[in-house]
Parts: C-alpha cells; sequence; structure tokens
C-alpha cells in the first residue's frame, strides 16, 4: 500500500510541476519585460526572412550587440512539418503560425522589422532593396537599406522544372495561402461531382486527387487526404464513397529516398491498404486544366504516355531557388557554377562576398534543405554573431589597455596592465577559433496516414534506428507538439487534434 502511496504522490506531484511548468509559459508569453532600445549607432546586421533559418538564429543571438533588423514579407514563423494537416483541417493554419512580433518582443533588445520582400541584394555597395508587396501600401512602397552584415534566409520556392500546364494548373504546398487553396479546392471538387446530372466520367474526373511528387511533402499530403476520405467524407457525403481516390505520381522507381528501405516498402504497403495508388516510374511532362499527361517506364525499359484526367493536382516536386536568390547568384562571379542556391563556405558565408552569409533551403550544401539543417544553422549563426561581439570589444579593451601602458610610467602599473593584456589576449585568441558548421543528423520522420507514421532515428555515433506504425505515430506527435516554439501553438494544436477526434472535420467550403 505504501508503494502505491508512493506511485500516487509521484503522479500527483508530477501533474502539478507539469500545470506550474505550462502556467509559467504562458506567463511569460504575455508578459515580456521592457527592451533596450534599438541601437543604430552598432553595426547593422540585417536578417531577411522569418522561417526555420532566420528565426532559430533571432532565438539566439544576443540583439544587444547589434542593430537588428529583419525582413520578411510574413510577418509571422510557420511550423512546416504541421502544413500538411492544414490542408484538410485537422489542424488549423492559425495554430501552426507564431507571431514574429512575439518572439521579437522577447529579445533583450528591440529588433527592427519592415514586412516587405527583398527584390534585390547588392553585395557591392551593401545595400538591399524593399518592396511592401502587402494588399495595403502607404505612399512608400519600396525603398533601400544599407547593411553592414547581412544573413540571407529566404527559403526556396516551388519547382515546376518548366514543365507546361504546371504552374497554371496545380495547387502547391508551401505557404499558408497554399494550404487553404487546396482545403478549398477538395470541397469544391466534391460539390461539383455532386451536382445534378453530371456525368459519370466528369465526377470521376472532380474525384481523382492527384498528387505528384512522392518525396515526404507528396507523401504527407497523400496520407492526410485519404484520412480525411476515410474518417470524415465517406461518412458526410456518401454518394462519393465509389469515386474519390488519390494517386501519388513519383518518377522514381520508389517514394521517399531518403528513408531506409524498410520504411520504403512499409509506406508503399500503407498506401497499398488504404487504397492510395502510387504510380512510380511515371514521369509527368504536361499538364492541361483537366488531365496529366506522364511518361511510364515499363519493366522491359519501354516507356508509354498515359493520360490522368484530375479534379485536384497537388504539385511536390521540390525546392528552386527564389529570385532575389537567382538575382544575386548573377552578380557574384564566384557564384557562376551555382544552381541549387547560393553557394557557401564552411562557416556559411556566400562564396565571394564578405559579411554575408546564407543558412537554410537558399543555400547550397552538401545537406538536404530541412528545417532540421536550417535551425542548426540559424543557432551556429547565433553563436558566430555573438563570438564576433564579444572579440571586437575584448580587441577594443585590449587597444585602450595598450595606450594605458604607453602613457603611464610606473614599472609596476605597465606590469600588470601587460598581464591583464596577456589575459584577454589568451581569450580572444580562444574564442576567434571558431569551428567550422557541422550538422548532426538527428533522423527523419513522416506521417504517411491511418494514424502511422515512419521514423529514421539517428543516436550515438551514428548509430540507426528505424520505426513505424501507430507507436511512432505517438512518437511524431509528441516531437512535433515539443518543437512547436510557443506554449500557446502547443496548445493550440493539442485541441485541434482533439477537436477532430470528437468532432471530426469541418467539410464547409471557404
Ligand atoms: P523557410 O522556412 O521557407 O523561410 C523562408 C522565409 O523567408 C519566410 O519567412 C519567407 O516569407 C521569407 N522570404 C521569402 N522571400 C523573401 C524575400 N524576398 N525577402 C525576405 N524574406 C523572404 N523539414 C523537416 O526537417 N521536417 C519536416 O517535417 C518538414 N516538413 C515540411 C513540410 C512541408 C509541407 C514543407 C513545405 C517543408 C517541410 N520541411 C520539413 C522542410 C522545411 O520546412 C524547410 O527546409 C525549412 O522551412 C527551411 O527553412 P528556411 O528558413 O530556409 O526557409
Ligand atoms: P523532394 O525533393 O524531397 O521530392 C520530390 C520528388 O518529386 C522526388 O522524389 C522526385 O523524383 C519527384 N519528381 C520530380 N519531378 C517529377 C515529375 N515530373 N513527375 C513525377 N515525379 C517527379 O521534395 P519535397 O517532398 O517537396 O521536400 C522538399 C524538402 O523538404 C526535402 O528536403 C524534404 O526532406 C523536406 N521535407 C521533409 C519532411 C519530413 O521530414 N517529414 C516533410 C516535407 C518536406
Amino acid at each position: 500500500a505504501s508503494v502505491g502511496k508512493f506511485f500516487w504522490r509521484l503522479t500527483y506531484g508530477s501533474a502539478l510541476i507539469g500545470l506550474g511548468y505550462l502556467a509559467y509559459g504562458i506567463y511569460e508569453d504575455r508578459h515580456p519585460v521592457d527592451q533596450h532600445p534599438a541601437d543604430p549607432s552598432k553595426k547593422t546586421l540585417v536578417i531577411l526572412g522569418s522561417g526555420w533559418g532566420s528565426v532559430s538564429l533571432l532565438k539566439k543571438i544576443d540583439t544587444e550587440n547589434y542593430n537588428v533588423v529583419v525582413i520578411s514579407p510574413r510577418n509571422f514563423f510557420l511550423f512546416t512539418p504541421l502544413l500538411p494537416a492544414c490542408t484538410t483541417g485537422t489542424i488549423e493554419h492559425r495554430s501552426i503560425m507564431e507571431p514574429l512580433r512575439n518572439i521579437l518582443r522577447h529579445k533583450t533588445a528591440a529588433v527592427t522589422f519592415y514586412e516587405a520582400e527583398c527584390t534585390q541584394i547588392d553585395p557591392v555597395n551593401r545595400v538591399l532593396t524593399l518592396r511592401d508587396n502587402s494588399e495595403i501600401k502607404g505612399d512608400i512602397a519600396e525603398t533601400s537599406l544599407p547593411f553592414d552584415y547581412l544573413v540571407i534566409g529566404v527559403g526556396a520556392q516551388n519547382t515546376t522544372f518548366g514543365i507546361p500546364g504546371v504552374q497554371e494548373n496545380a495547387c502547391f504546398l508551401k505557404e499558408i495561402p497554399d494550404a487553404q487553396k487546396i482545403r478549398t479546392r477538395i470541397m469544391d471538387c466534391i460539390e461539383t461531382a455532386t451536382f445534378k446530372d453530371q456525368t459519370e466520367e466528369e465526377r470521376k474526373r472532380l474525384l481523382h486527387m492527384v498528387v505528384v511528387g512522392g518525396g515526404p511533402t507528396g507523401v504527407e499530403f497523400a496520407g492526410e487526404l485519404q484520412d480525411f476520405f476515410e474518417e470524415d467524407l465517406r461518412k458526410w457525403v456518401p454518394e462519393i464513397s465509389d469515386d474519390f481516390h488519390v494517386s501519388l505520381v513519383e518518377a522514381l522507381p520508389n517514394v521517399l529516398p531518403m528513408f531506409s528501405k524498410q520504411l520504403i516498402n512499409y509506406t508503399e504497403k500503407t498506401f497499398k491498404d488504404e487504397k492510395i495508388n502510387i504510380h512510380t516510374k511515371t514521369m509527368v511532362k504536361k499538364v492541361t486544366e483537366k488531365t496529366i499527361f506522364a511518361e511510364v517506364t515499363k519493366a522491359d525499359g519501354t516507356k508509354e504516355m498515359i493520360e490522368m484526367p484530375y479534379g485536384l493536382l497537388v504539385w511536390a516536386t521540390g525546392n528552386a531557388p527564389r529570385s532575389v536568390v537567382r538575382d544575386l547568384m548573377t552578380k557574384i562571379p564566384a557564384q557562376a557554377k551555382a544552381r541549387r542556391g547560393l553557394e557557401v563556405n564552411d562557416y556559411l558565408v556566400v562564396n565571394g562576398t564578405e559579411g554575408i552569409w546564407a543558412l537554410g533551403d537558399c543555400a547550397a550544401t552538401k545537406y538536404a534543405p530541412t528545417a532540421q539543417v536550417a535551425t542548426q544553422q540559424g543557432q551556429y549563426l547565433a553563436r558566430l554573431f555573438n563570438t564576433m561581439a564579444k572579440t571586437q570589444a575584448l580587441e577594443e579593451d585590449i587597444a585602450h589597455l595598450e595606450e594605458l601602458g604607453h602613457a603611464t610610467a610606473s614599472i609596476d602599473d605597465k606590469k600588470a596592465i601587460a598581464t591583464e593584456i596577456e589575459a584577454k589576449a589568451k581569450t580572444l585568441r580562444r574564442s576567434k577559433r571558431l569551428m567550422p558548421f557541422q550538422y548532426t543528423h538527428q533522423g527523419s520522420l513522416a506521417y504517411i496516414g491511418s494514424d502511422k507514421a515512419i521514423a529514421d532515428l539517428t543516436f550515438g555515433d551514428g548509430n540507426n534506428l528505424t520505426s513505424s506504425g501507430q507507436l511512432t505515430y505517438l512518437f511524431w506527435r509528441s516531437a512535433y507538439v515539443s518543437m512547436c516554439f510557443s506554449t500557446r501553438n502547443k496548445l493550440l494544436v493539442i485541441m485541434d487534434w482533439l477537436k477532430v477526434k470528437m468532432f471530426g472535420r469541418d467539410v464547409s467550403r471557404e
């Protein structure tokens, strides 16, 4: 009985600690302490973007050392791993948006934010061109901004490989408006398919949801969409049950090339069980308003062109550099061979420039363009800037002490100053020894639908652990909730999941 009592107390105690932690998180979010004002006399550090890379840099940098200015066309951080869940209403989009103003307001020294797109970077004169692309514009909608240091974290855009018809007819999945558009289109296709006197053929077309690209974006979206159908649509619109189909089209012989063979097989089997059609070795060549044309490589190596009528097309074939990055690449001779993004050295400095760094999806490195890489690069740059500031302060101290040493006539004072200089010089040498950026891969996770996830985890000295299924899904959920930055967003995501379990997803069209 005493063991039972002990466990009760332990559980009760842990719950109290958990609640206390939650309450403190909420209080801290709501009550930021006073900030020191921004100091324009300090070196101006401009950070472009409010995504994974830039925000992780902002979180760790000591803003007292620089005049920090952030520029981004969106005034929030987007938690992209849960974006596929917004396309079906499993998660509401506001639950995965973190207002940038809240993040900045929690810094010790104020940070200036301009909601704008950087359209041009002049690396020689060290000036940026900014444009306000939002709906409401003031008298000034375009201006310039000089910088001393620049960090480029503008991410990437969707690639279409110039395939005809994709840009005009497909939906993409990168930003909040993309997810909203897909959510609306799914319901539009369904309501149109059930319109009076709709022909059988047209109805089948409208209910054919095609995803092109078998990378993690395509797979996660296909899984979410099939869940929506199985758990809600089938119930509320039973007349579409036989005709609603999800197809995943991939040019390579299998989906998810970055995962281990075992997890690829598991995903493909789960999709088959869930009746998601996988078309591998199928490369889309052309898209029209209602049809996809794709080239299939058959087992004997011969090729055949097939036609796939579709209602909704979601295009997820990876990344291409944004126009501001492409433009900068043309201005720097050392970037002549760059294709995937800005080439950087081991310290993330953009090759061919000084005082300009790039991180995340806009930088071409040996790592995959993931949130994990961008976050670690942001943390690395924060350490770099904090160290640079410390180094500069030490150099100024040493110069000042040297002047004092020259000015004094006393031998004892000279000796004391020399000892102090030596101590500071030692610290300076240590802090100047900055290591190059090193990425630690913690593994890959993906949701594949029907309450199942896959995980390729790395731990210790490069040891690997693969896991899949419903327990992995619980792990996936807890990992992503814990990664949401604020207590508010963690709670919103949990509440969305509970809401869907209790009431199902909302099938109204916005
Ligand atoms: P982003 O996060 O894309 O941020 C770029 C920022 O730059 C944005 O704020 C944008 O508004 C801003 N910007 C754009 N143009 C300009 C401009 N001209 N001037 C100024 N600012 C500009 N990775 C994982 O590791 N795990 C996952 O589970 C995962 N899931 C994903 C799911 C989806 C649907 C998608 C699309 C991606 C996912 N990723 C995941 C990849 C991950 O989101 C990216 O690798 C990551 O966002 C890259 O971070 P970033 O900071 O480079 O760019
Ligand atoms: P991706 O580059 O990973 O995959 C795109 C896929 O599209 C490739 O497999 C490619 O073969 C295929 N493809 C290209 N052209 C095609 C065509 N014409 N027809 C048919 N198939 C074609 O792109 P994705 O999924 O958008 O991911 C981008 C980045 O974001 C990756 O680095 C990925 O790891 C990361 N990400 C990670 C997630 C996770 O860890 N859970 C989730 C989503 C994205």
